[in-house]
């Protein structure tokens, strides 16, 4: 089936239709001020939103580190997932990246989060180590990934 939706860099418009998803999808979800700041600062960060009919249905963030890349944040709207929308802003911010000379990823992911590692890993993503209670609220430990970007990443 074709894909529905579009993809554009997001605006500051975008962020409370961002922040209702956070508050939906993650358990500790970043702050108005947060969101804007991330999503401002244009310099080191790339923030995408997946559109259809005018509304956000997902959204991707992204910091360059010099040629690494880490994916700061990605949630999809509720009801809309398991239809490719991280699949399509993750291969639409690689382009990028690899355009950018970008070689390595890096991101930190809950252990118990199977869904978004499933996704990260058909993105060649693997577990390169653990940081033990990274998660303020919950105590989570956090899976380290790094996956290789560049010519055939
Ligand atoms: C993790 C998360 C971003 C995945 O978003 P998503 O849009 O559902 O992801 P996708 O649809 O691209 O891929 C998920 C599944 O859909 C399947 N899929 C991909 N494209 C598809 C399509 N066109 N049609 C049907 N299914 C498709 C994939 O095979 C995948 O299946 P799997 O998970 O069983 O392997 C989403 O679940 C979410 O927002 N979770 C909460 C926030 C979160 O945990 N973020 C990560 C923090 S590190």
């Amino acid at each position: 089936m074709s894909q529905t939706w579009s993809i554009r860099v997001a605006e500051r418009r975008d962020v409370p239709e961002l922040l209702a998803i956070e508050v939906e999808q993650f358990p500790e979800p970043w702050t108005r001020a947060m969101l804007l700041d991330e999503i401002t600062n244009t310099e080191t960060r790339r923030y995408t939103v997946a559109i259809e009919e005018k509304r956000i249905i997902g959204y991707l963030g992204v910091m360059y580190v010099l040629d690494e890349l880490h994916v700061n944040t990605i949630g999809t709207l509720p009801g809309r997932e398991s239809q490719g929308v991280a699949t399509s802003l993750m291969d639409e911010a690689w382009g990028v990246a690899k355009a950018r000379g970008i070689v390595r990823a890096t991101l930190e992911v809950a252990v118990t989060n199977t869904r978004a590692q499933a996704l990260y890993f058909r993105f060649g993503f693997s577990p390169v180590g653990v940081r033990k209670n990274y998660y303020e609220r919950t105590k989570e430990d956090a899976l380290v990934l790094w996956a290789d970007v560049g010519p055939g990443g």
